[in-house]
């Protein structure tokens, strides 16, 4: 497997309506995109630094798992998302092999037509762990 570059930071927000002016006017980022991610329950706000993004993450409703997060520990950072060069499957494939757990047995599409997969926190230190690369 070969990571490339983190891709983004998914931070978990109670309103993306009151967050974004922090990124925007404090940080002087630019929020370019706000995508609804139904199959997530979420919304999502996107800024660009680099290659990284920030994908602040809004949940729709009260089963979505960004608003157990919320409940549980707060807003803050959520997840790291991982672009991989060679396929999210093949991936997922190898560090299942090594033992880790995954959330996703298959990538799914996520926001901005990204296959993604989740790789369980407890076999990641911690640390909720998304691969990605650009949908084909
Ligand atoms: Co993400």
């Amino acid at each position: 497997m070969e990571l490339t570059h983190i891709e983004h930071l998914g931070i978990a927000v109670k309103s993306l309506e009151e967050s974004i002016p922090y990124y925007e006017n404090v940080l002087g980022l630019k929020c370019y995109a706000i995508e609804e991610v139904a199959d997530q329950k979420v919304r999502t706000a996107f800024f660009k630094i680099g290659q990284t993004k920030l994908e602040l993450l809004e949940p729709t409703c009260p089963e979505s798992t960004i608003a157990g997060f919320i409940e549980k520990r707060g807003e803050g950072i959520h997840h790291l998302a991982f672009a991989v060069a060679d396929g999210v499957a093949n991936a997922l494939a190898e560090v299942e092999g090594k033992g880790i757990r995954l959330i996703d047995k298959a990538p799914r599409r996520g926001a901005e037509g990204l296959d993604i997969a989740f790789l369980h926190p407890k076999s990641t230190i911690g640390v909720l762990t998304e691969l990605c690369e650009k949908g084909k």
